[in-house]
């Protein structure tokens, strides 16, 4: 089975993530490509990804009117990535509207759709002043897992310390998705609800993203096959 490891290619420039994984062996592991790298690069970073067999998470968290959605949808389903994304906070015409744009563009496997619920660089504090919202993290972060899953997300992603309970309401089929993962010793950086590999694989997350924990270790290979090895043997690590 493919490890459920993506590493977040956070780089400026395509070049450098490139050279970044064929410098540390990192060959054919999967990667999350975000915005940084996207808007730089556009599509042929993916064609380049893919061809260096590299499974992606596309991960570009739309968030916008559902026909824009959809119409932006149907044009990143012909990438052929496995996984893309949206906010859930758009809503679930949003995520419906979607869902239709990548049923309609998908050229090959329809790519999961997954939807952020809260960034996992929110606080309580932050969420409570800054956006007014009177639920407590957690609960509103099921929330929207729930909302997600009636809208037809696969999954979501979500803070580790949420994956029990959206697994709990949602179903063992509904995905987590879970970034926020540190290595002991790691800097916690903007990250506010974090995990380590093992402690996220016992709240039940089905996948990891992991970018600096790796990308800024002074052995990368070394920190990425650490990660898997306490992803795999999770009983035995904190
Ligand atoms: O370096 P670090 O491990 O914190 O990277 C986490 C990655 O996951 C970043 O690329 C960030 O954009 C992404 N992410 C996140 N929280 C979310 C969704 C994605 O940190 N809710």
């Amino acid at each position: 089975m493919q490890t459920p490891i993506y590493l977040a290619l956070d780089f400026p420039t395509g070049e450098e993530a490139l050279h970044f994984l064929v410098r540390h062996s990192l060959t054919e592991v999967p990667v999350k490509v975000g915005m940084e790298l996207f808007y730089r690069e556009g599509p042929p970073i993916i064609h380049q990804l893919k061809e260096n067999n590299h499974p992606i998470f596309l991960d570009l968290k739309l968030h916008d009117i559902p026909n824009t959605v959809k119409s932006a949808m149907r044009n990143l389903a012909g990438l052929d990535v496995d996984i893309l994304n949206v906010h859930a906070l758009g809503g679930a015409k949003m995520m419906e509207a979607a869902k239709e744009g990548l049923l309609q563009g998908a050229t090959n496997t329809v790519p999961k759709l997954i939807a952020v619920t809260m960034l996992t660089s929110m606080d309580e504090d932050t969420v409570q002043t800054d956006l007014k919202q009177p639920m407590e993290l957690a609960a509103y972060a099921l929330h929207l897992a729930e909302m997600s899953k009636a809208a037809g997300a696969d999954g979501v992603v979500c803070s580790p310390h949420e994956a029990a309970s959206i697994k709990a309401a949602c179903g063992p089929d509904f995905l987590t998705v879970t970034p926020g993962i540190r290595l002991a010793g790691s800097d916690q950086n903007d990250q506010h609800r974090i995990a380590t590999p093992a402690g996220a694989r016992r709240m039940q997350a089905d996948y990891l993203v992991i970018g600096r924990s790796v990308t800024a270790a002074s052995n990368p290979k070394q920190a990425y096959e650490q990660v898997i090895e306490e992803w795999n043997d999770y009983d035995n690590y904190n």
